[in-house]
């Protein structure tokens, strides 16, 4: 009998699931599904009768449960949060000792640590195993970052590397494309282990805070051709289809430039004109940079990229105050081929910036939970099947490869000469966007990271000074050892410090 049970099983057949179990089954491994509404299921397997692996449609918990070969593992695809403790709830009391509970949604990582350790207590294992690539990624190969139990994990292993997207080894290149039905194979899947617990989810979550920075970098790059050189949303389209064969070549600036050539099927004007300028989110670009304030880590561009959503979701306000506030009226007299090409620079230097702070975030959060996250490797992953992946990727997995303990990605010497030859003009746009009044906090802020990253001395000096004066904080001298700390009786004009 146990020859004829599934090797894996499923449960949330909504856009995702449906996707990745068809991914698994289209590699030879039978998969049990699961939904709570039982129509979307049978509908589903009625209309994939004939994959390599076989669906089987299963209409109870108990029947689906009973349909695993042992040790059984569950991926479980429902809407982060709440709805994955109640499917738990429910599936915990059917499985046996060891059995397999893998989370595939966009879980916060301390749900997946809370998670992991309650199933541990009742003799259960739990994989918290970050999932990118939207639908097409479920469906022909996503990046996988899986965390938890590493033994667990080798019982998933072959069917997270079997659907994961592949990439040339030596190039990074994504192979083969997305040929409907056909898995590719060969190649270095992109997924990993990535740590204990909630390691996976936590590096599933800076990826979504890069996403963030990157798509806001490449709406300010569009706004600066609008605003500045009046350029229509099909010509800029054309320019990000240009960009996107150099090395800014990746996914999202591949879609920017067809989205920008759309046409809106009801008016037949550029699509993105008739879209209204209101965005939303769910919430992993906050955790991010809410968990780089909790940790004192400075990711400034990430959180200018949330704060860049925050500020479109007030549109009525929006609309209010520009009837109201003014701005400059510049006219752009310059030369606007130059003008493009200064703008793909502040593109290219800013998102190595925001990556640099992404992985300086994961640094310190090994500290904090106790990882040892292999940065290299998690580059490599995310060249292939994620929603970041992108050429430059490659460059990183090279900047770990030669140094893996690099206290910075803006140290790495391709990273350094990069910015070196490119920041007069990311300087030139930043400067504009200013005095044109057209708002790029991502690229200001990715400069000011920068400027402040190499400056040996800041005005914090004078900050400690304020925080002394006020507070009796105190402050540490450049002329005696770090950790001797000092105090001036203030408000006296002039006193003696005290030692502390
Ligand atoms: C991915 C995406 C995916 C999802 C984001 C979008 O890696 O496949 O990141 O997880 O598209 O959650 O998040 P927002 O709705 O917050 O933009």
């Amino acid at each position: 009998m146990a020859k004829n049970k599934s090797e894996i099983g499923l449960i949330g057949l909504a856009v995702m699931g449906q996707n990745l179990a068809l991914n698994v089954a289209d590699h030879g491994f039978r998969i049990s599904v699961y939904n709570r509404t039982t129509d979307t299921m049978k509908k589903f397997v009625a209309e994939n009768p004939n994959t390599p692996g076989g669906l089987v449609g299963c209409e109870t918990l108990e029947d689906f449960v009973a349909s695993l070969k042992r040790p059984r593992k569950v991926i479980i695809l429902v809407k982060a949060g709440g709805a994955t403790d109640a499917v738990i709830d429910g599936l915990v009391p059917l499985l046996q000792k060891g059995d397999i509970v893998i989370d595939g949604g966009n879980a916060k990582w301390t749900d997946t640590i809370r998670r992991e350790r309650d199933l541990k207590a009742k003799g259960l294992r739990f994989i918290g195993s970050g999932v990118s690539g939207g639908e097409e990624g479920a469906r022909f190969g996503p990046s996988l970052m899986p965390g938890g139990d590493p033994k667990a994990y080798a019982f998933l292993e072959p069917v997270w590397n079997a659907i994961a997207a592949k990439v040339d080894a030596k190039t990074g290149r994504p192979l083969g494309g997305a040929e409907p039905g056909k898995p590719v194979e060969g190649g270095v899947p992109c997924c990993t282990y990535i740590g204990p617990d909630g390691a996976g989810h936590y590096v599933k979550m800076v990826h979504n805070g890069i996403e963030y920075g990157d798509m806001q970098m490449i709406c300010e790059a569009y706004d600066l051709m609008r605003g500045v050189l009046g350029m229509t949303a099909p010509e800029i389209g054309k320019v990000f289809a240009k960009w996107n064969t150099g090395m800014l070549d990746s996914f999202l600036i591949e879609i920017t430039a067809d989205i920008l050539q759309q046409a809106d099927p009801v008016t037949g004007k550029p699509f993105v004109d008739v879209v209204l300028d209101t965005a939303g989110q769910k919430g992993t670009g906050k955790w991010t940079s809410v968990n780089a304030l909790d940790m004192g880590v400075p990711a400034p561009t990430v959180a200018e990229a949330v704060f860049s959503r925050c500020l479109s979701a007030v549109k009525e306000e929006r609309v209010a105050a520009s009837k109201i506030l003014t701005g400059p009226k510049k006219k752009f007299d310059g030369n606007k081929a130059a003008f493009v090409k200064a703008i793909h620079d502040a593109l290219y230097c800013s998102k190595i910036c925001s990556y640099a702070q992404g992985f300086q975030l994961m640094r310190e959060a090994q500290k904090e939970y106790q990882w040892k996250l292999d940065f290299g490797a998690i580059a490599q992953i995310w060249r292939g099947g994620c929603i970041i992946r992108a050429a430059f990727l490659q460059k990183i997995t090279e900047a770990f490869a030669a140094q893996p303990d690099l206290a910075n990605l803006l140290l790495d010497p391709y990273f350094n000469s990069t910015i070196k030859k490119a920041q007069a003009n990311w300087r030139k746009v930043v400067a504009a966007a200013v005095e044109y009044g057209i708002p790029a906090p991502t690229f200001g802020s990715a400069l000011s990271y920068y400027d402040g990253y190499r400056a040996a001395r800041l005005p914090a000096n004078l900050l400690q000074g304020q925080r002394d004066f006020f507070g009796a904080h105190t402050y540490e001298r450049v002329d005696q050892p770090r950790g001797k700390f000092f105090h001036i009786d203030w408000p006296e004009k002039v006193r003696p410090q005290i030692e502390i």
